[in-house]
């Protein structure tokens, strides 16, 4: 018999159907929701070729139950993730039926991408028992999971949802104070603010900045953070560096006119063949694909270190 809780997962879309693979293939129960009929019918296959692809059991498939309401899927749930699509008042509209649909001990969480948690649980009678748990696509290969806080109304079941998370298999950290974009989206878009502010002052074309990352210090990210990597060089070094550099830092505190002057002309990126760089279908699914090998082979590995330890 299944002793472990269920887990509910609302939307089945990018993020969603990946969130229920990792519950069911740590031996939870999972039902998942999605209104869309496309969506629900999808949720299998998606599951299947997540199996596939890291090569592991099919019963997590068996684990997950496509539920066709909201009710059935939350009404004994112990922990619910909402990854419906990031739009506040839906997610309110959401989060108000939870606090009637769900028992008063189940944990609500949302997948929200850089909407403060507090403005989806303001008002709401169960506030307190709404948290953040931002995931990173591709959920199943990706382990790190921002659990939010917002001071002063959910501290208590950050701690649960932060033991969940590493029972699971999941490498969460904590951001104790409930800011736009948490921590690593934060950082992720301080580096495109001056990526886009170069190549609009004509310094590098997108391409060069994507090899400068990727061939220059991107190589050195996954193992070594930027703190480790301060405290390693010298903090002394870091600041004799940022001296020089940080006046001319780029400081715009909007969107950026390079970037809104792409939207603007209809290029939105792989989607429309053009963004900041040029695609075609074929190359465009060759990123994709060199992306997804990269991620399933370290989740491989990985796995295979525990087997050997
Ligand atoms: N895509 C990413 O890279 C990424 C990364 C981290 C977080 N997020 C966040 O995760 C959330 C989901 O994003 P996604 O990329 O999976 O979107 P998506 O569009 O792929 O999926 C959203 C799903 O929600 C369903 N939906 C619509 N209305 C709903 C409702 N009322 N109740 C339940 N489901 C409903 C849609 O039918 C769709 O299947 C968003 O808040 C997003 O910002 C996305």
């Amino acid at each position: 018999m299944n002793t472990r809780p269920e887990i509910a997962v609302i939307g089945a879309g990018l993020m969603g159907h990946g969130i229920a693979w990792i519950f069911a293939a740590g031996g939870w129960p999972v039902r998942i929701f999605d209104p869309d009929p496309g969506a629900r019918h999808a949720v299998q296959r998606k599951l299947s070729d997540i199996s596939q692809l890291l090569e592991t059991a099919h019963d997590a498939v068996e684990r997950v139950q496509v539920c066709e309401t909201l009710e059935t899927a939350v009404y004994e749930a112990a922990f619910v993730f909402e990854a419906a699509p990031e739009n506040l008042e839906l997610k309110r509209r959401i989060f108000t039926d939870l606090c009637r649909l769900t028992p008063s001990a189940c944990i609500l969480a949302t997948n929200t991408s850089a909407l403060p948690i507090g403005r989806i649980s303001e008002g709401l009678s169960c506030r307190e028992r709404i948290v953040g748990t931002h995931f990173w696509n591709p959920p199943h290969l990706v382990p790190l999971v921002e659990v939010v806080e917002v001071e002063g109304v959910n501290g208590a079941v950050v701690a649960p949802m932060m033991t969940l998370l590493r029972e699971a298999g999941r490498h969460p950290v904590h951001a104790r104070k409930d800011v736009p974009g948490f921590i690593g989206n934060r950082l992720q878009h301080a580096l495109k603010r001056e990526a886009i502010a170069l190549v609009a002052n004509g310094v590098c074309d997108a391409e060069t900045i994507d090899d400068v990352v990727k061939l220059g210090f991107g190589r050195r990210l996954a193992v070594l953070g930027p703190m480790e990597q301060s405290d390693l060089v010298g903090l002394d070094l870091t600041a004799s560096i940022h001296a020089t550099i940080m006046p001319d830092l780029d400081n715009t505190d909007t969107v950026h006119p390079y970037l809104r002057e792409r939207v603007q002309a209809g290029d939105l990126g792989m989607k429309t063949g053009r963004g900041f760089r040029r695609w075609t279908n074929e190359n465009a699914a060759a990123v994709r694909r060199r992306l997804s090998d990269f991620l399933a082979a370290s989740v491989r590995d990985a796995a295979a270190d525990t087997r050997e330890t």
